[in-house]
């Protein structure tokens, strides 16, 4: 993006749903010579790389984590401006990490979100800790980009046990408010947002907002139903389940929220009207965006 601001980047959590995606990202054509090579890699097994792209030694640096370590994690990160945390929900090792960042004088600190806006819940939910960390970084005083995202498309469609979604069995149940609309849901694609990650990560960071909320493509499932029925010429059964009674059984109170179902609370947020956002990240012709017709049509 800016041929003076060349970051040094790490990312932290290569074998999860994020990490091998931002790491193509980050080399991508478009933006790799945006960044100082070979972009860090942060993972607590190497030798636990299998059916990973490798990268050479001058694009990509695997280094042992140990999210426990502070020598560690230091040794690793040092001289880094970005530190992109793509660790799954784990948020002891968020804030070692976020601390970390800190302790070595990153730029910028792009925390684990990359799922819903979790500030607008009016009830307990796991993601909570999502914003202990980007408090706590903020804190210390390092830039933190918070990217909200909504369902990553590719795990839910044509089939997800969250969202209830079910496409291959006809099947698709959308939790409602009583008196509401249909609520529409947003879904993005895991490549579409390890693109935004490298976006975000190329940009000087006094430049960034502190939140960024992208859309791929935003449907209620009663549209996603239909649009399947029609391209398959079959019917598919589209129901509704009543928020209240929902919320219930998510928010059960014998259950620590910590260990509540991830799912569920997807689910619930859709079900409030929560994941319905609009793109407010342009870019500016450099990818395409997937769409749900993409997906389904296997582009
Ligand atoms: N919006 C959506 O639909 C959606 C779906 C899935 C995930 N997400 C979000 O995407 C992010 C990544 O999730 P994920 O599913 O990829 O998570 P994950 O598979 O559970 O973990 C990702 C990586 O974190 C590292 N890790 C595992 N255990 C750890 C521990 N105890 N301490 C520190 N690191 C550990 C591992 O990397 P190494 O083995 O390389 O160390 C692992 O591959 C999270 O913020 C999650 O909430 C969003």
């Amino acid at each position: 993006m800016s041929s003076l601001y060349r970051p040094i980047v790490a990312i932290a959590g290569l074998n999860g749903s994020l990490g091998q995606q931002t790491l193509k990202a980050l080399l991508s054509p478009e933006f790799i010579n945006d960044f100082q090579l070979p972009i860090r890699v942060l993972t607590r097994n190497l030798s636990n790389l299998d059916g990973n792209v490798y990268y050479s030694a001058d694009m990509a640096q695997y280094l042992y984590a140990d999210y426990d370590d502070p020598e560690v994690l230091d040794a690793a990160l040092e001289g880094v401006d970005v530190v992109i945390n793509l660790l799954g929900m784990y948020p002891r090792s968020w804030i070692r990490l976020g601390e970390a960042a800190y302790r070595i004088g990153a730029k910028l600190y792009i925390p684990s979100e990359f799922g819903p806006d979790h500030r607008y819940f009016n009830y307990e939910s796991p993601f909570a800790e999502k914003q202990v960390q980007s408090n706590h970084a903020r804190g210390n005083g390092i830039k933190s980009v918070q990217i909200f995202c909504g369902i990553f498309m590719e795990h839910s469609i044509p089939s997800g046990g969250h969202l209830g979604i079910d496409l291959p069995g006809r099947r698709v149940t959308a939790v409602v408010q009583a008196g509401r609309p249909e609520p529409r849901v947003t879904f993005t694609s895991v490549r579409d947002v390890a693109m935004t990650i490298a976006s975000v990560a190329s940009r000087s960071p006094s430049s960034l907002p502190d939140t960024i909320r992208i859309a791929g493509d935003t449907w209620t499932l009663r549209q996603l139903g239909e649009y399947y029925q029609s391209l398959i010429g079959a019917g598919v059964h589209i129901t509704t389940q009543d928020y209240s009674t929902f919320s219930q059984l998510v928010l059960d109170q014998n259950i620590p929220v910590l260990d509540q179902s991830i799912s569920g609370h997807y689910q619930l947020a859709a079900g409030a009207g929560l994941l319905d956002y609009s793109n407010e990240w342009a870019s500016a012709g450099m990818w395409q965006w997937r769409s749900i017709q993409h997906l389904l049509a296997g582009i």
